[in-house]
């Protein structure tokens, strides 16, 4: 409890200090023009500063968990691009859960979340950890009330929604908030795309490589993952069996669509700030971009499900491997290492707003 009073005390010095410099969140706003129109922002949520900031505070809290020890941003750190280098993410007790935690990038422009696309808004997104026994383990009324009875919530909630009183709805609608103002646009990938960096011949090899589907009956070279990760996001939101396994442990999508020829298919997720996010897929066991590259050059494992872009997505006529060279897989890890933001993970918007008090 006393860590709990502490708590309260350093959100509310926090809160003292930022109403003077609250309106840093959407001021100058301006959104990627390279990310497209496609963003979603629901019609019942319009974004505003002080239910952004709320929600930031929220994020960060880890009196919203059963036993305040663990906020979203235990296992959603900034400084690794909103995910926590875990093999699969640790909830309250220390209870280990199945999957690795995602990165949180640019999810004003994504249509469905978890590795399974389980759910179709940011809304909704967010009760599943806060009520997820092995996550953040809470009851909605619970933490309700919880939050009702901190004195600085309140008054945080009357400015970013006009009511004192707190709803798990008003909850979700400050975190959602919060999670869309999370952009990351300015790597040097993003930079080369705006014309403000001329590429190296090397570098454009890796751009040119990372999104070409091979065709060898023509001489076209390419490592086929822009067929999946494409897009200026590096995503086309798609869902696939990427060949991890010949029978997977987690069925993925097919446990929510109860279809057979779902089998093992997880979403395509962004590769952005990718060297940041290590270790990778929905269950951690690649520890290296070297290793990612080794399993889809040389460990695709086939199943009735395997995807077929990756079937027919090799560089040898009538090849049944990728069959990169190892020059081709070291410029595929350069372009990944070209999608780094720093100024994204070093925001000072997005840092821990209880450390900076400490
Ligand atoms: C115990 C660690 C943990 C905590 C705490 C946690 N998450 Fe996550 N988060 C994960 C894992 C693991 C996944 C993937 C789960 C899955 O696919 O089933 C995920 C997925 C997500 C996604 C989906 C991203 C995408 O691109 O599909 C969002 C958004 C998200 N979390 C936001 C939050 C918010 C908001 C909170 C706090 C209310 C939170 N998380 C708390 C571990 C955690
Ligand atoms: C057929 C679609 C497809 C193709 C082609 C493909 N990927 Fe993927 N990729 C996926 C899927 C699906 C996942 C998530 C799989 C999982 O975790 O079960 C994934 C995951 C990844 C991850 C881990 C992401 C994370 O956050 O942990 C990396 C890195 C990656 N892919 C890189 C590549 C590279 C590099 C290529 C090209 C050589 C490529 N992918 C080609 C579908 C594809």
């Amino acid at each position: 409890m006393k860590n709990g009073l502490l708590f309260s005390f350093l959100v509310f010095c926090f809160s003292i200090i930022c109403n003077a410099c609250q309106v840093s969140f959407l001021k100058n706003w301006q959104l990627p023009v390279h990310f497209g129109e496609q963003f979603i922002i629901p019609n019942d949520n319009a974004m505003n500063e002080n239910a952004v900031f709320l929600g930031k505070i929220l994020f960060f809290d880890t009196r919203l968990s059963a036993d305040n020890s663990i906020s979203c941003a235990s296992c959603h750190q900034p400084q690794k691009s909103f995910t926590d280098g875990k093999k699969t993410a640790i909830g309250i007790f220390n209870q280990v859960n199945e999957r690795n935690s995602m990165s949180l990038i640019n999810l004003l422009w994504s249509k469905s979340f978890f590795w399974d696309g389980r759910i179709d808004n940011l809304e909704q997104q967010s009760l599943h950890p806060l009520t997820n026994p092995k996550e953040m383990g809470m009851k909605l009324d619970e933490l309700e009330n919880k939050l009702q009875k901190i004195i600085e919530y309140p008054p945080l909630f009357k400015k970013a929604f006009g009511t004192k009183k707190i709803t798990t709805l008003l909850i979700s609608k400050a975190l959602a908030q919060f999670e869309r103002t999370l952009i990351s646009s300015n790597s040097k990938y993003d930079k080369i795309i705006r014309g403000e960096i001329v590429p190296t011949e090397r570098e454009k090899r890796a751009i040119n490589l990372f999104f070409t589907h091979p065709i060898p009956e023509a001489g076209i070279r390419g490592g086929n993952c822009g067929d999946c990760h494409g897009s200026h996001l590096t995503t086309l939101q798609t869902f696939h069996n990427n060949g991890l396994d010949t029978t997977p442990k987690d069925i993925g999508v097919e446990k929510i669509t109860k279809k057979k020829q779902d089998k093992g298919k997880m979403k395509a997720p962004s590769l952005r700030n990718i060297a940041l996010t290590a270790p990778y897929m929905h269950d951690g066991r690649f520890q290296s971009l070297e290793e990612v590259l080794d399993h889809y050059n040389e460990h695709i494992q086939y199943s009735s499900t395997l995807d077929a872009l990756i079937i027919e997505g090799s560089n040898a006529v009538n090849g049944k491997k990728l069959s990169l060279t190892k020059e081709e897989k070291e410029d595929i890890i350069l372009f990944l290492n070209m999608l780094t933001d720093s100024s994204f993970i070093e925001n000072k918007k997005f840092q821990n707003p209880f450390i900076e008090k400490k």
